[in-house]
């Protein structure tokens, strides 16, 4: 193994900067070449990398964002797409490849390991938290810690006016961030895309809380829609109320990365180099508990992964007067 390449893919997450720091120092300690390539795929089909040192990556550890950049790269999809990286990959004689991303990540890893014979590890970067093989995602502790900051200011605001605020979090498809924010925050209600949503039941519930404001946590792949829609929906039974959303948006991507993302990330990056080096491939790393493990990646991406979904029951105990 004497040179590896690194990208970071898919939507950003704080803690991808910690990675690409470790990945670089650890490369660095075993003599080999570290090689960073931008905008993930995209910058892998177009050619577009350099050789990283030392300078490249201190005092990267306290930033969100990534400094390769990333992108959602379509045309990756395409054999021809993945014959352009092959090529490049080829051409700068890369020995073994780190990517750092999702699940669409991963998906690309998988079809271009499948097509060059390149050993390959996938660390799980995405604020999502929602890949299978590790309990921890790099990004997701930030983007629940901006969650929580930002419901608590809305929480002021929702008491001072005896109002009720759906508040619409990241989670195309998992419930991640919505559940664990909702305990975190004190929710009283929280909707995530794994379980179907009964209005009535939502309406119900705001009305036996005794009180005028609440919280409705709402993630916002939930199947009944985005915090607008379920608030047009409610309205019409909760006429009493005064009806506010917030969403929080992007804000949840970015800033900087939490102790525990800065660590996890410090592990997974230094532990992806050093299964390169013992000709580990296509696999992913994973945090179970405290200890670092692997996954392949075909498995990775085929299995589905749940939240704790005690965590309503737990929301739901604690609403109650
Ligand atoms: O990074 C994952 C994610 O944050 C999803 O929760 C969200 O739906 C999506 O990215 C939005 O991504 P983009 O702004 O890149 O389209």
């Amino acid at each position: 193994m004497k040179k590896i390449a690194l990208i970071t893919s898919g939507g950003d997450a704080p803690g991808m900067n910690a990675a690409i720091r470790a990945i670089v120092k650890t490369c660095l300690h075993y003599n080999i070449v570290p090689y960073g390539i931008y905008d993930g795929y995209q910058g892998m089909m177009e050619g577009r990398g350099k050789q990283l040192n030392y300078s490249d990556v201190d005092n990267i550890i306290q930033y969100g964002g990534t400094i390769l950049g990333s992108a959602r790269a379509k045309e990756f999809l395409q054999v021809e797409g993945r014959q352009k990286a092959i090529h490049f990959l080829k051409e700068n004689n890369i020995d073994g490849l780190i990517v750092i991303g999702g699940d669409g990540t991963f998906a690309g890893a998988h079809l271009l390991g499948q097509e060059m014979k390149i050993p390959i590890i996938g660390i799980p970067g995405t604020i999502d938290n929602d890949i299978y093989g590790t309990d921890y995602t790099i990004g997701f502790d930030t983007a629940i810690n901006t969650v929580i900051g930002a419901v608590d200011k809305i929480r002021d605001t929702a008491s001072s006016h005896h109002r009720v605020f759906f508040v619409e979090v990241m989670g195309r498809d998992a419930g991640f961030i919505a559940l664990s924010s909702a305990v975190a925050s004190g929710a009283e209600s929280v909707l995530v895309p794994e379980e179907t949503t009964d209005i009535l039941e939502l309406v119900n519930n705001i009305k036996n809380q005794g009180k005028h404001s609440s919280i409705v946590l709402v993630a916002e792949g939930d199947d009944a829609g985005h915090a607008i829609d379920i608030m047009n929906k409610v309205k019409p039974y909760l006429k009493e109320y005064e009806l506010r959303i917030s969403v929080l948006g992007h804000i949840q991507r970015g800033g900087s990365p939490s102790a525990k993302d800065r660590i996890v990330a410090t592990r997974m990056g230094n532990f992806a180099v050093e299964l390169l080096i013992e000709n580990k491939t296509n696999l992913t790393v994973g945090i179970n508990g405290d200890i670092l493990k692997t996954c392949s990646i075909s498995e990775a991406i085929k299995q589905h992964t749940m939240p704790d979904m005690a965590f309503l029951k737990l929301i739901e105990v604690l609403r109650t007067k």
